[in-house]
């Protein structure tokens, strides 16, 4: 089973919409508009290859701009404009660290706040991971910069259980029960939580929510006046805010977005490429209200990261620093950061020696992701004047990488059970006795059920709502095969072990996932029955 039907994917030309005179025109200094109809074109053919409804561009360069919509922020007909609101992802981390820059340098008020500082210094309440030294040792830099050597736990966090509403405390607090899967500051895995936890010191210590801290001392001095931190207000703002899809059964389907409680500083961000123009001309510019130390602690790399298998046009190996990636493309350096939420996904990019930004935000998981790739790349490439065959294949590799993850969820189970009896021994109890609910301290509730047969679990209790069933391998050693129950299909599908622990009675106690990847296939996550 392929995630997309690549082969069907043929390229279709679409006519190009009529592009606004003033966008491109030859601008006073000379510079012609990169958005030109060549751009348009190849912004159409990847819209139709990776199935994206539309697309917002920005490119800031030097003391010109330009912006642009193509296509579709919400069927049947509102198209994409400049102005056109989208949920911005992970690009809010930067925007977090900055945050924190601006306590790091009011010694005044916040003497105790500096990058080195310990979490447990700040909120010793609430703070703490299930290794003693680093509890005591995780500092505000390890936490931004993705090196605390907690990873994802992305499925564990959000949740209405019991009539209670999610809180961003709660969360942080069960981290202390949550696996690590490194020593502190020896691995880059990338940590949504951490910045959660940073999101939370930043609002223990101001006393106030984390979107009000950015408004008044961020995105208000920038005149970013289109830039909102939650759903609601967004969709208070005379600007459209874009729907989000998902390409599922050979149509766009429309995909309720995740609640942002948890997610907090590190994706709750709404805005638009007119507003993201003026944060990357003050990241280009090292200019307020974040000080120059401010600046440079933002971008100075701090971990390497793993590039993965797959090639990359980078000269050596990208670095992470606070909210931003960053490596030498060309030799130039450059500092970039994706977003992705359950049906959006963004771009950033920017190039300080060369005074030259990229933005771009689009209105589907991942593959508006892989959209941005080709498209940004493709700008930054024009601007260098890169010879058209010495440029990365973006698509190409991207494409693989759908194939990967979907070689990953189609084979997983025979890595895993490389050796099982022929013919496997049968569940060692009634396929009714697993079924109830299981409780984990992070993760919360699991409910298994029998549905058509066979074990199912419905996570909508979580940020990232799935679903699962269990097929069976061998005695109480399953697979489950998990896919997001907003946006199906593609993005979010995972094959991942799990078993069984049964008690002298005939009733399963424990049930045991593999629901952390960095864990590996053999690592477990146990709920044990309520
Ligand atoms: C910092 O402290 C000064 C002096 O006490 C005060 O005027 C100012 O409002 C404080 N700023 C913040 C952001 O708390
Ligand atoms: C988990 O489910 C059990 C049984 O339904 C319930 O008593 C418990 O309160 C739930 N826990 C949470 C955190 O929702
Ligand atoms: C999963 O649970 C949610 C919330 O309880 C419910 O709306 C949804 O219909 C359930 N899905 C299935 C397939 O049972
Ligand atoms: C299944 O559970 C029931 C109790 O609900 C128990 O009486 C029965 O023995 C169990 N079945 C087996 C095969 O252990």
């Amino acid at each position: 089973m392929l995630l997309l039907k690549l082969s069907s994917l043929l390229p279709f030309l679409q006519t190009p919409s009529s592009s606004s005179a003033a966008e491109q025109k030859v601008l006073k200094d000379g510079k012609a508009s990169p958005l030109n109809s060549k751009f348009e074109r190849l912004v159409y053919e990847n819209l139709d290859l990776w199935k994206v409804p539309g697309v917002a561009v920005g490119v800031v360069d030097g003391d010109s701009q330009w912006s642009q919509g193509y296509g579709i922020a919400t069927y049947p007909d509102t198209k994409v404009t400049p102005s056109t609101l989208y949920y911005t992802g992970s690009t809010t981390k930067a925007f977090t660290a900055a945050a924190m820059s601006l306590l790091v340098d009011d010694n005044a008020n916040y003497s105790n706040v500096q990058w080195e500082t310990p979490i447990i210094k700040l909120i010793p309440e609430d703070f703490m991971l299930s290794d003693e030294w680093a509890t005591n040792h995780m500092t505000i830099e390890d936490a931004l910069s993705h090196r605390s050597g907690l990873p994802r736990h992305d499925y564990s966090y959000g949740g209405n259980y019991e009539g209670k509403t999610p809180s961003l405390q709660a969360a942080v607090r069960a981290i202390r029960y949550l696996p690590l899967t490194a020593q502190p500051r020896t691995k880059f895995q990338y940590c949504n939580i951490m910045y959660g936890v940073a999101s939370h010191i930043i609002q223990t210590l101001t006393g106030k929510w984390l979107g009000d801290v950015l408004r008044e001392r961020i995105w208000e001095p920038l005149g970013m006046k289109a830039t909102f931190f939650s759903s609601d207000d967004a969709a208070k703002a005379p600007e459209h805010l874009a729907q989000g899809y998902v390409y599922y059964k050979e149509k766009f389907q429309p995909v309720r977005e995740m609640d942002l409680t948890c997610v907090s500083g590190a994706g709750s961000v709404v805005s638009n490429v007119y507003d993201y123009s003026k944060w990357l001309k003050s990241l280009l510019s090292t200019s307020g209200p974040i000080s120059k130390a401010g600046h440079k602690a933002l971008r100075t790399p701090r971990i390497f990261e793993d590039g993965g298998d797959l090639p990359t046009p980078f000269t050596g190996p990208q670095a992470y620093a606070f909210g931003w990636s960053t490596g030498v493309y060309q030799g130039y350096e450059f500092f970039e950061h994706s977003g992705g939420m359950i049906a959006f996904g963004t771009d950033l990019i920017f190039f300080p020696a060369l005074n030259y930004g990229l933005v771009a935000f689009a209105n589907t998981a991942v593959t508006s992701n892989f959209l941005e790739q080709a498209l940004l790349w493709h700008l930054v490439d024009e601007r260098l004047n890169i010879p058209e065959e010495k440029r990365f294949d973006w698509n190409k590799k991207n494409k693989e990488r759908l194939q990967k993850a979907n070689d990953k969820y189609e084979n997983t189970w025979k890595e895993v059970y490389p050796n099982i009896p022929n013919p496997p021994l049968p569940t060692s109890i009634p396929l009714q006795n697993y079924t109830g609910t299981y409780f984990h301290p992070a993760y919360n509730n699991i409910t298994l059920e029998i549905k058509n047969s066979v074990l199912y679990a419905n996570r909508s209790d979580a940020t990232l709502k799935l679903e699962f069933n269990l097929e069976h391998v061998s005695g109480d050693y399953f697979m489950a095969y998990a896919d997001s129950t907003e946006a199906p299909g593609t993005a979010f599908k995972v094959a991942a072990p799990a078993e069984f622990k049964v008690g002298p009675e005939g009733i399963s106690k424990k049930f045991g996932l593999a629901a952390e990847p960095a864990m590996g296939p053999n690592g477990r996550i146990w709920f044990e029955r309520v």
